[in-house]
Order: structure tokens, then C-alpha cells, then sequence
């Protein structure tokens, strides 16, 4: 597996494990666990999916060194703001039982999130997180937020997957040097991303599976990704991609399958904001 350094020097795994929609304590506990046991450091939290607990059970699990592990997690918007942030940090730090975090993350571009970002900074020169850095921002709050803040963010954690490439966005966060972080890599499996010719053609030709041709894309243009499985064999299979490299015509065949539009989340759409709003009424969140 290989890594990244980050702008502030630290070092990333260039492949993780996400644990969306893993609600289920001891699914989670469980999937978490078969994936340290398969080889995964990086493991892709947050406060809202409701599973840090569970998450930092898995990791006690394990006989492996906490440098080891690359645990990240989030702030979500109803977390934002100065003081709630500092809050939301320390009760994640005490879910996960951790006494730092290697990356913290604001979920959503809404709310205070620069009063977020002055507390993240505080953490992170407190030395209580080694990374911080931000999701899903548009490249106009992207460079907006770089231009008022004095630590860069590490990271933006975007949707990215074949039918989705943002190159513009690539662009641009190289020349800020935010690290790219591709969430739902293969769009949840939605618009037959798995069961697409052009990657059942690919994958065959490198004794490949159209997963591993999914996440091998991203990767090999400096793009981290996160694969959730909870199945242990596809996690295997989805950490199967450091030993073959595409070629340049399989990129530009699936550089042709950019719809150029999100498959999951659109936060310019009033109806999305909405939706990311009402997320606020879930049992999840309201037992916070
Ligand atoms: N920052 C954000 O706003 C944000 C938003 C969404 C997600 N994320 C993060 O990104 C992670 C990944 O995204 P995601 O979970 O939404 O979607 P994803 O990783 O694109 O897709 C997960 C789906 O693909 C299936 N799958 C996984 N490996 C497979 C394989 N080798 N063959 C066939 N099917 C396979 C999984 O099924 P099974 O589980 O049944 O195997 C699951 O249904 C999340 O878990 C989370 O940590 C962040």
C-alpha cells in the first residue's frame, strides 16, 4: 500500500476503509475488526453515521501499535461553530477512545464552519489531531476558506468515482496542495457502475475485478480513497490494487464515462441542503 504526504508532512495511507451506513454496533465492530485483520490503517469515520464507539472497539481489538493506525473522523453541522466544534472533538476523541486523532474533518460546507476551522487549528497545533481538513467544498468555498485561514487544509474528502472526475477540482486543489480524498469511489454500486462494459473489458485484461479497476483509477491519479464493504471479501478484494497499473488508453476509456454531475450529493441544490438539513431528525443524530 502506498502513502502520501500530506502539506503539513504527514503521511497518509492512500487507501482506507469507510464505515457509512454501518450503523449496527456490532456489524460495525465487526466489519471494522475484519478489516484491520485485512490490512486496512485508515479508517473513515464520522459523528453522524453513529459508530465511533463501535469503530474504536474494533481498533482495541487488534494487537497493532495506535502509530500504526490512520483514524479520521467528523464534525457534522450541527457541530459547527467555535465551541460546538472543541465539544464535538473531545466527545469523538472519547467514543473512539482515543487521545488524538490523525485527521478531523468538517462534513458539510454550511453553518460556521470557520469558527470550526480557528478551533480545529487550536487542536492541531495543540497537537490533539495531525491532519485537518474539510469534505465535500466546491472549489469557490474551497479557495475562499484557504485564503483566510492560516493552516491550509490537509484534505478535502469529495464524491469521486468514474462518472463523477472534477478534474477542474483536481486542478485546483493540487495548486492550493489540498489532498484529494475520493468518498463513495464507486458510487454505492448506483448506475450499474460495477456491471459497466468498459470495466468488466479492463478488468479482464489485467486479471482484475471492475472494483479493483475503480479504485486502481483514482489512486493513480494521486486520489485517496475509502471503500465500504462489510463483507470480507470484497474488503480483500478492494485492497488488490498495488501490484498493476492502468494503462493510458484504459484512462482515457474511463475518462469517456464523466457524466460531469453528482451521483450522491449535490450541496448547490436547495433540495439537498434540505435534505442534509433534515438529516438532523435522525435517530442517529438526535441520540447524540
Ligand atoms: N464526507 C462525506 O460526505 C462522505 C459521504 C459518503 C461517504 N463517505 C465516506 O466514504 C466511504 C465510502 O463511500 P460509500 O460507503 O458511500 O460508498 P462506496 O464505497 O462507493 O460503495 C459502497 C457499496 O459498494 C459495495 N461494495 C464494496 N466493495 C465492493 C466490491 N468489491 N464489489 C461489489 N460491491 C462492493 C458495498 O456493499 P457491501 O458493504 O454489501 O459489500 C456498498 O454497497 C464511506 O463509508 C464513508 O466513510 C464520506
Amino acid at each position: 500500500m502506498e502513502t502520501i504526504r500530506l502539506n503539513n508532512g504527514v503521511e497518509m495511507p492512500m487507501e482506507g476503509f469507510g464505515v457509512f451506513q454501518v450503523t449496527d454496533e456490532t456489524q460495525c465492530e465487526q466489519a471494522v475488526a475484519e478489516a484491520i485483520g485485512a490490512g486496512y490503517r485508515l479508517i473513515d469515520t464520522a459523528s453522524s453515521y453513529g459508530n465511533e464507539e463501535a469503530v474504536g472497539r474494533a481498533i482495541r481489538q487488534w494487537n497493532v501499535s495506535r502509530e500504526e493506525f490512520f483514524i479520521t473522523t467528523k464534525a457534522y453541522i450541527h457541530q459547527m461553530g467555535y465551541e460546538a466544534t472543541k465539544a464535538a472533538f473531545f466527545q469523538s476523541l472519547e467514543k473512539l477512545g482515543l487521545d488524538y486523532l490523525d485527521l478531523y474533518l468538517i462534513h458539510m460546507p454550511f453553518g460556521d464552519y470557520y469558527g470550526s476551522w480557528r478551533a480545529m487549528e487550536e487542536l492541531y497545533r495543540e497537537g490533539k489531531i495531525r491532519a485537518i481538513g474539510v469534505c465535500n467544498f466546491l472549489p469557490d468555498r474551497l479557495l475562499d476558506l484557504c485564503k483566510n485561514v492560516t493552516v491550509t487544509p490537509q484534505i478535502n474528502q469529495i464524491e469521486r468515482h468514474p462518472h463523477y472526475q472534477r478534474e477542474e477540482e483536481l486542478d485546483l486543489m493540487r495548486e492550493l496542495g489540498v489532498q484529494p480524498q475520493a468518498w463513495a469511489p464507486f458510487a454505492e454500486g448506483m448506475k450499474g457502475m460495477f456491471t459497466e462494459p468498459v470495466f468488466q473489458e479492463i478488468a479482464g485484461k489485467y486479471g482484475k475485478t471492475p472494483a479493483q479497476v475503480i479504485l486502481r483509477w483514482n489512486v493513480q491519479q494521486g486520489v485517496i480513497v475509502i471503500p465500504k464493504s462489510v463483507h470480507p471479501e470484497r474488503m480483500r478484494e478492494n485492497l488488490g490494487i498495488w501490484d498493476f497499473a492502468l494503462d493510458g488508453e484504459d484512462m482515457e476509456r474511463i475518462k469517456a464515462l464523466d457524466l460531469g454531475c453528482p451521483s450522491m450529493l449535490d450541496t448547490r441544490k436547495v433540495s439537498e441542503v434540505r435534505r442534509v438539513y433534515g438529516y438532523l431528525e435522525h435517530p442517529v443524530l438526535t441520540s447524540l
